[in-house]
Order: structure tokens, then sequence, then C-alpha cells
């Protein structure tokens, strides 16, 4: 049997583009897993306390003896955030772009789960893991616009997710999700529909993606 683990970060899940299309995405992984498990970390449900990070650092500078209930909690956080992904197959990540930055629910996951040995800077447990990450952004940052430059989420998100982590990653971007929503932005109806268009094409493909190299990784 194979395991996705699912991330979303939207604070608003019922009106939640990154969901939708992270919808799509696994709605992908199950025709190719039917019978596959989805564990799934819903950080606007369920976040991550802000106190868990600091105790789970500050853990490492003092003996196990002495830990405090705090601490002792953090690390076991760190190990369940980690046992997540370690033990699924391929990884799914939903995260909206919030005041021009990472999701601070999102930031909050990440620097707790990366306190653990396994996929701290010197594990390697996530090496080569099929992962999508689908990103939205209200706004429209691509190069030409007047605030390119200023999406400060994705950029980190790849690096960390690709670069630090090591994973196989695909990135599903939609920028201009409030077109339709904010009414100064509806001279883009027409651009924001190819856009959304777009998105849906790369989550479905993605979704094939990881869900066949899991399949090639199992047999
Ligand atoms: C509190 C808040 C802050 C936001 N900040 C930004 C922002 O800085 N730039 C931007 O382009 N969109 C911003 N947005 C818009 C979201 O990125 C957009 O609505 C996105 O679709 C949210 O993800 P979701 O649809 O999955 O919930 C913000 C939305 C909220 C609720």
């Amino acid at each position: 049997m194979t395991t996705l683990f699912r991330l979303d970060a939207s604070i608003l899940p019922p009106t939640s583009s990154s969901r939708a299309l992270a919808d799509l995405v696994e709605a992908e992984w199950l025709s190719t897993h039917p019978t596959s498990d989805v564990v799934r970390r819903d950080l606007s449900a369920d976040p991550i306390p802000a106190t868990a990070w600091a105790d789970a650092v500050t853990s490492n500078f003092t003996p196990a003896a002495d830990h405090t209930d705090g601490q002792r909690a953090a690390r076991a956080l760190a190990a369940e955030l980690a046992d997540e992904m370690i033990d699924a197959d391929a990884l799914l990540f939903a995260v909206p772009l919030y005041n021009y930055g990472v999701s601070q629910h999102f930031k909050t996951w990440f620097d707790v789960a990366y306190t653990d040995p396994r996929i701290d800077p010197q594990g390697t447990a996530l090496r080569g893991k099929p992962a999508t990450l689908v990103t939205v952004l209200g706004g429209n940052y691509a190069p030409g616009t007047p605030k390119e430059g200023w999406d400060h989420s994705t950029a980190w998100l790849r690096r960390v997710l690709e670069d630090v982590w090591g994973l196989d990653l695909r990135v599903v971007e939609r920028p201009f999700t409030l077109v339709g929503v904010n009414p100064a932005l509806d001279a883009f109806a027409d651009v924001a529909a190819d856009l959304k268009q777009t998105a849906e094409t790369h989550a479905v493909r993605s979704g094939r993606e990881i869900a066949g190299l899991a399949a090639s990784a199992a047999s």
C-alpha cells in the first residue's frame, strides 16, 4: 500500500485555490493508487505551536535528563512531522502567499520538522522523494509586472524543499487568484483565466508524474 502525504496551509479552506489545485494532484494520485492512504496535515485547523521550534532547538543543548516538558513535546512533535514525510511515497504541499512572504504556519511547521536529525542539515531521509508544491498568489509578480520580485515565498519554498531536503520537486503556481475577488483587478480577468487553466493542467500532470514515480519505485 502506498501513502501520499498532503499538507495544506490555506487559512481560508472553503474558498481555497491552493486546495482546489492540490485536490487535482491528489485525484491523479488516487487514480493510479486507488487504495493509497492520504496522510493529511492541515496547518489551518491544527497549527504548529509557535514555541515548539525554540524548545526543539534548545533541547539539543541540554542533557536529556534535564529536558523540560515543552522540550520533550517539541522533540516528539518534530519526529512525528518527519515520520509523516519519511513514511510517505510522495509529498504534496499547498501553500499560499501571505503578506508578500512565506505562510507563517508553513514556516513554523518546516522549522520544527527540520530539527529532526533525519531531515536536519545533515539528514538525507527525504532525498529524491517525488513531490509537488502548489503555490498560489493573489497578485502577479511575473517579470515586467509593477511588483516583480515581491513574492518572497515561492523561491524560499523551492529552496528548502528542492535544495535543502532534496525532494524531486514539481512546482504548480497560480498567480492572480484575487482576480474576480478584488474589483481593482477586473481588467485582468482574461489573463487570470488563462493562468488558472495552465495551473490546473500542471497540477494534473504533476499528480500523474509523482504517482508514476512512486509506482515505479514500488515495483
Ligand atoms: C491575510 C492575507 C494576506 C495576503 N497577502 C497577500 C500578498 O501579500 N500578496 C498576494 O499576492 N496575495 C496575498 N493574499 C492573497 C492570497 O495569496 C490569495 O487569496 C490566495 O489565493 C490564498 O490562498 P487560498 O486560495 O489557497 O486560500 C493574501 C491573503 C490573505 C488572506
